[in-house]
């Protein structure tokens, strides 16, 4: 059973161990929710029927941002169980896609999922700057690391991506200016994350204390746009693109959990307590609220090593 007092320390400390335990705990949630292994939010089209497709079409909308047909070299940080990666590399030819993950229970799920569908070989010559006890299955690497200090040669890659991941990347700051220093020239940063976009017309108390009991389910840094902005451009980056989506992310995921709920409540409370699925329902309805008032936003994010 769920250690809750551990839960929302730290929900609240949120350091790297903190943010481990933290998907130790809730990525079970997810997958239950989501019948699927990608661990993020998903964008909703008029079609779209539940949060799997939801996901897959978030993670094919990252490709096509990321002009993926013009990369060689990609990695992922912060890449769960690598579910996006294999969509990208069944759907473009990438050379090497290194997949850099802080949670190693992740990784070794992750590997068995994509060894399933590959073979598992010895790692040679890469990207990656120390080669030693890391394998390679075909084309794509896991690594255990931390997105601040990246185990890979400089100007070595076409892209880096952070796909709802750099919320809990601390400081943002030096993820950035180690994704400059990892990218070839002209190589692309992509990042898709929940952001505060207007916390203006809140009242003064800290920030956790406005968003209440979403600071449960956004368990994360909870950074404004403007200084993920200012972070990447003073970095040695150009801004190309921002695309700003969380009406397709927050509100029909909340509807179709609303919509849902009793079958959902039903699989989740085999594993987790009753008490834990209220809180996610009501940190649902935060959520959507918090989006329909314009505080929260989702933003996939572009921009180029100058
Ligand atoms: C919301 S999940 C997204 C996973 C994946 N991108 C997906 O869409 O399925 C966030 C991921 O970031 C990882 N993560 C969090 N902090 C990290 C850090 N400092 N360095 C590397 N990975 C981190 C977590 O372990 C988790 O796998």
């Amino acid at each position: 059973m769920t250690n809750l007092f551990g839960l929302f320390l730290s929900t609240f400390r949120r350091n790297e161990r903190d943010v481990v335990n933290l998907y130790n705990t809730f990525s079970r949630l997810m997958q239950i929710t989501a019948e699927g292994n990608m661990l993020n939010f998903g964008y909703w089209h008029d079609r779209t029927q539940n949060p799997l497709q939801a996901q897959y079409s978030l993670s094919n909308m990252m490709g096509d941002f990321a002009s993926l047909h013009m990369a060689s070299t990609l990695i992922d940080i912060g890449s769960g169980y690598s579910s996006p990666a294999l969509q990208w590399n069944s759907r473009y030819k990438l050379l090497e896609i290194v997949c850099i993950n802080i949670n190693f229970e992740q990784l070794k799920i992750a590997i068995s999922i994509s060894s399933k569908s590959s073979t598992i070989q010895k790692m040679n010559q890469s990207i990656i700057s120390n080669p030693i006890n890391n394998l390679r299955i075909s084309n794509m690497f896991h690594l255990n690391a931390t997105s601040t200090v990246l185990p890979i040669k400089s100007n070595s890659v076409d892209r880096v991506i952070a796909f709802e991941s750099a919320q809990h990347f601390k400081p943002l700051n030096q993820f950035i200016k180690e994704s400059n220093r990892v990218l070839k020239d002209k190589g692309l940063l992509v990042i898709a994350m929940p952001v505060i976009t207007n916390s203006s017309n809140m009242i003064s108390l800290p920030l956790f204390v406005k968003l209440g009991i979403l600071s449960i389910t956004w368990a994360s840094e909870h950074y404004e746009l403007e200084y993920i902005k200012s972070s990447v451009e003073s970095n040695r980056f150009k801004i190309k693109d921002i695309k700003f989506i969380g009406s397709n992310v927050y509100q029909p995921l909340a509807r179709y959990y609303i919509k849902n709920r009793e079958k959902l409540k039903e699989r989740i409370c085999r594993e987790y307590s009753q008490f834990l699925e209220t809180i996610l329902y009501k940190s649902l309805l935060k959520m959507n609220d918090a989006s329909k008032r314009g505080i929260i936003d989702y933003i996939l994010l572009k921009a180029e090593k100058i």
